[in-house]
Formats: structure tokens, sequence, C-alpha cells
């Protein structure tokens, strides 16, 4: 399964398999991380599952919507590595992808 690696809030590094097909926000979810809330449950209208995503691998991913973009202008700690991980669709492309948890808001 492809690698996640994952740094907490605290700085902690964490290396972890994700199902190709679910969302990033899913493999940190079911890999038992509770730094990302998910509260709207991944239809992209909370923004706490915010994520900083490795610039390296920022051309890889799905491109951002309007509505993923309009809620990360909601978030203090954005920049221009932010995406919502329940918007980024997770498979074998991304192998080793990192990742980095957002501040919360
Ligand atoms: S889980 Fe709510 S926007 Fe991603």
């Amino acid at each position: 399964m492809p690698k996640l690696i994952v740094t907490l809030r605290d700085g902690e590094e964490r290396e972890i398999t994700g199902e190709a097909g679910l969302s990033v926000m899913e493999v940190i979810r079911d890999a038992g991380i509770d730094e990302i809330l998910a509260l709207c449950g991944g239809c992209c209208s909370c923004a706490t599952c915010h994520i900083h995503v490795d610039p390296a691998f920022a051309d890889k991913l799905s491109p951002i919507s309007e509505d993923e973009n309009d809620l990360l202008d909601s978030s203090s700690s954005r920049d221009e590595y932010s995406r919502l991980s329940c918007q980024v669709p997770f498979d074998a492309s991304l192998d080793g992808l990192r990742v980095r948890i957002a501040e919360e808001d």
C-alpha cells in the first residue's frame, strides 16, 4: 500500500500506509491520528482537515476546487501548500507523500 508520512502538530513524524481510493483525510483518520477533526465527514464544508503538503508533491495532487479554495481562505495558517485533506484522493502516485497537519484555527 502507498505510504504517507504525517507530521503532527508537536513535530512528531508518523509513517502510515493507506488504501488507494481513500482520501488523505481518511488515511490519516484510519491510522488513529486524531489531530484531524474532519467535522463534516469529508464533504468540504468545515476546513478542520487542513494540511500542508510537501512542495515536491504539489503538482501531483488533484486540483483545488473553488469551494476548497474559499474554505481554506478562512484559515489563518493557510499557505501556498495548504489543502483540505478530504479533497485529496490518495493513490499509488502519491506514495511517500509528506503532509503536516495545520495549526488549529
Ligand atoms: S473534513 Fe470537512 S472540509 Fe474536509
